[in-house]
């Protein structure tokens, strides 16, 4: 991976290394307190072309030899509101964008309506550092570009954020920094490919978070057969690769208060089983653990900021593959629950590895609610194609709460209905229910009733991350193909209700 830049807190008025950001208000207005020579460049580029401090437009200009400062890049903040948390957020990535290749980088922070408070510049701060995030540990870098181009194309090195309270940026910081670390943790875990990020090597990433305060319990295959998961179970029999369930605790709430809990399908490659996948764009299915990977991330940012909460995480880590021993559709398998399931199409196998991770979670956790995040379908794509995910829940307090919590990070959710009438569209003919909807119709929301039906009613919210976790369009913080989705919304989440104050 690309070094990540390192981020430091100096006081607004000393004079900052390398190339200086400025944030501009309406009409290109720069703050009041910049030395005189800065001033007059940067609103000497501000007053080119039709610069009018519009939020995340630039303006750059070159300085003269001998200043501190090579280069001052203007910012504009001026939106239609009052910039949010996401705002600050996208902010501070155009400042790492539009500075790669300088060395040291000094963002001002404050507009003219005044500094920026301590979470802001905190944000600001891990968005420039979540630009950064590349992921090239497989670039040799042989037979490539020169290495001054290379350089060119670098996040810079050291940003350093001028701020009004040093102390209380770098307090805020801090807690934003454990949350990027969850964000990159699970953007690597889904660039990653299947042939190094295997089940077990997964297992044992995981293992390896102990490191930071989790309680960490690994179920193999047996621990799992005693358990009587054979949905999840029959999805990974078609594989060499042996399945893992593994749980994460973090205890930073009062002891003995029930947890929150969060489930993800870790599906390390799904070529479909039998019912197979075409080629085209297969490889995208590496990505297929991405909601799994959101667990594993939010886990380590709440015990990376020593979230007051209890919370568990679960995985089911499983390939979906095809050899002799592969489950073929028409097969018949008895959930944890004891709800048996036809398996009509192995392709939609997700649900089969959530139906017992679900029903285990609630089952020995009893949390005071579920949330679980899944590359479930295509279909979530086909309906809110890269910018929401579909979120499913039998409780309307806990879909509020992550409606909001969505849209003050910018990871949005979008409600899909569920109902009597498409629980039916599962009914089986030979079991208790079968694994698809009947044909195409409402292909999301049958796959939400499936997993419903191991949710024994507590309060439970389903996203379907198929067009979130991976493959969206390049963003301000995200220039990486997984985007870490989920990571930066249930900590939000969790923050705004769930932990002592
Ligand atoms: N992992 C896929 C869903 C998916 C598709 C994720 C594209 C990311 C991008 C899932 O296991 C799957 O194959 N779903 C099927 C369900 C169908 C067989 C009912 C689908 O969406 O086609
Ligand atoms: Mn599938
Ligand atoms: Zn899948």
């Amino acid at each position: 991976m690309a070094a990540k830049p390192s981020v430091t807190f100096s006081p607004l008025d000393e004079a900052g290394e390398g190339t200086l950001v400025l944030l501009a208000g309406a009409e290109g207005a720069l703050p009041g307190g910049l030395n005189e020579a800065t001033a007059s460049l940067a609103r000497r580029a501000a007053s080119v072309g039709k610069f009018k401090g519009k939020s995340l437009s630039t303006v750059e200009a070159t300085t003269p030899e001998g200043e501190t400062n090579d280069r001052v890049l203007v910012i504009g903040t001026k939106g239609d509101a009052a910039p949010t948390g996401e705002d600050w957020l996208k902010i501070g990535g155009v400042a790492a964008g539009k500075t790669s290749g300088s060395k040291a980088v000094t963002i001002r922070c404050e507009t003219p309506d005044g500094p920026l408070s301590a979470q802001d510049a905190a944000q600001v701060a891990l968005g420039a550092v979540l630009r950064a995030y590349k992921f090239d540990r497989y670039k040799s870098g042989k037979g490539e570009k020169a290495a001054e181009e290379k350089e060119k194309e670098e996040a810079p090195s050291s940003i350093v954020l001028a701020v009004s309270d040093p102390q209380a940026a770098t307090a805020a910081y801090e807690i934003a920094a454990a949350v990027g670390e969850g964000v990159v943790l699970a953007r690597d875990l889904v660039n990653e490919p299947a042939n190094i990020l295997t089940t077990t090597e997964y297992a044992s990433r995981i293992e390896a978070l102990a490191e930071h305060g989790l309680e960490v319990e690994i179920l193999d295959e047996a621990a799992m057969r005693d358990l009587k998961m054979h949905a999840l179970l029959g999805v990974a029999q078609g594989s060499p690769m042996p399945p893992r369930l593994c749980i994460m605790r973090w205890n930073g709430g009062t002891k003995g208060e029930a947890p929150v809990a969060f489930v993800g399908k870790g599906v390390i490659f799904d070529t479909g089983g039998i019912s197979i996948k075409p080629a085209a764009g297969m490889e995208d299915m590496k990505g297929d653990m991405g909601g799994s990977a959101a667990v594993v991330g939010l886990m380590r940012a709440l015990a990376g900021r020593k979230a007051k909460v209890n919370a568990i995480g679960v995985v089911g880590l499983v390939e979906n593959a095809v050899d002799g021993n592969a489950q073929r559709p028409g097969d018949i398998v008895t959930a944890m629950s004891g709800t048996t399931i036809e398996v009509l199409n192995t392709d939609a196998e997700g649900r089969l590895v959530l139906a017992d991770a679900l029903w285990y979670t609630q089952d020995r956790f009893k949390p005071k609610f579920m949330v679980n995040l899944a590359t479930l379908t295509g279909a979530i794509i086909v309906a809110l194609g890269n910018h929401h995910a579909g979120l499913f829940s039998n409780d309307d307090e806990l879909s509020q709460r992550l409606t909001a919590a969505g849209l003050a990070t910018g990871e949005k959710v979008w409600r899909m209905p569920l109902g009597k009438e498409y629980d039916k569209m599962i009914e089986g003919k030979f079991a208790d229910i079968r694994n698809i909807g009947g044909g195409r119709a409402a292909g999301s929301i049958t796959a939400a009733q499936f997993l419903q039906r191991f949710v024994n009613d507590v309060p439970w919210a389903h996203l379907d991350v198929a067009g979130t976790a991976m493959g969206s369009p390049a963003s301000e913080y995200n220039q990486s193909w997984a985007s870490g989705f989920g990571v930066r919304l249930l900590d939000r989440l969790i923050a705004d209700h769930y932990e002592a104050k």
